[in-house]
């Protein structure tokens, strides 16, 4: 499990000075400093220092909380960003539009180097993959899931660079539910990340204001396994904390299995309020109390 808390990441575009300083007093569990789509090309360069400065000013007073997302490893700015931004004080690197693990381990192989010459311990540098925003990545999985990665701190999705690749009118059906392509990048992040050991991390719920939509959407997630979520508004980050911490009712139920089982070592199953449990309860029970909360 990664030691990283990660119920909440919040985009702040990098180039954007007014949105640096708001995001100072977010509780987000992480800020990720944006390089890549929330920042037009012109201004990559400002954006850049922008990011490193704020990391080397914040980091002290933040905590280990400041990614950065860099632009992709194809795009020919992605080595002028890890060069700048590579910083004492940086936590992690948000990668999107991978491809494969290869991607991983080429970015990995980056940041020994860069790591070294800002004197930060090596590894120190987080490392989250978007996973799913390439067709190639989406038929790449396994190998995701094949290689291990030591950097990899969790792993997250998105659905709107995937269907811009594939040419889709829409990545979602005409009901407003996702598409089945979209349903099944969803589903393989939770795989993913699963075999990693690492959090999956849901993707963005784009209509900011709308509160209960997200609460029941990051509900529903929570459900499925997601362990955060992004936020791409400071006003998103309350919500997607409360979803993505157990309530006292799943602390409570959580505690009781796994003191059954104590009470019980030799039993492989047993009865709770009428309701067969087992190791697979004791699992996610064990899971759940390791939760944030
Ligand atoms: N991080 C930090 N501060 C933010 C913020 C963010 N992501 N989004 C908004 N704010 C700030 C605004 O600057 C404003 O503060 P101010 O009054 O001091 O200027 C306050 O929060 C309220 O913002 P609001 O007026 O409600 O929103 P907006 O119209 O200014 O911005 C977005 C809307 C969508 C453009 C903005 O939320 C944003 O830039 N989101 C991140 C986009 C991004 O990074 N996308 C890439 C990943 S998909
Ligand atoms: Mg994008």
């Amino acid at each position: 499990m990664s030691a990283l808390r990660m119920r909440s990441m919040l985009f702040v575009p990098a180039d954007s000075e007014r949105k640096l300083a708001k995001s100072l007093d977010s509780p987000a569990d992480v800020l990720i400093l944006d390089l890549e789509d929330a920042v037009a090309q012109a201004r990559k360069p400002m954006a850049r220092s922008m990011a490193a400065e704020f990391v080397t000013a914040q980091a002290s007073k933040l905590g280990a909380r400041i990614f950065v997302r860099i632009n992709p490893l194809d795009s020919g700015l992605a080595m002028d960003d890890l060069a700048s931004v590579v910083v004492p004080g940086l936590a992690g690197v948000l990668q999107p539009k991978t491809r494969s693990a290869a991607d991983l381990i080429h970015l990995g192989h980056c940041l020994d180097a860069l790591e070294a010459r800002a004197g930060m311990a090596a590894g120190a540098v987080k490392i989250v993959p978007v996973a799913t925003e390439t067709p190639q990545a989406m038929l790449n999985m396994q190998g995701f899931a094949a290689t291990a990665v030591p950097r990899l701190a969790g792993v997250t999705w998105g659905a709107e660079d995937l269907s811009a690749a594939i040419g889709a009118v829409s990545n979602r059906e005409e009901d407003g539910s996702w598409s089945p392509l979209y349903t099944l990048a969803n589903s393989l992040c939770l795989c993913v990340a699963a075999s990693a050991d690492v959090p999956a991390i849901d993707t963005l719920y784009a209509d900011f204001r709308d509160v209960v939509g997200l609460t029941a959407s990051c509900r529903a997630s929570r459900r499925r396994g997601f362990r955060g979520r992004i936020a791409i508004h400071p006003d998103q980050v309350h919500t997607i904390n409360e979803a993505y911490s157990p309530s006292e009712a799943e602390l409570a139920h959580a505690r009781r299995i796994v003191d059954a089982f104590a009470t019980q070592p030799e039993a492989g199953t047993l009865s709770i309020d009428g309701v067969m449990v087992d190791k697979p309860h004791l699992t996610q029970a064990l899971r759940t109390l390791e939760l944030p909360h």
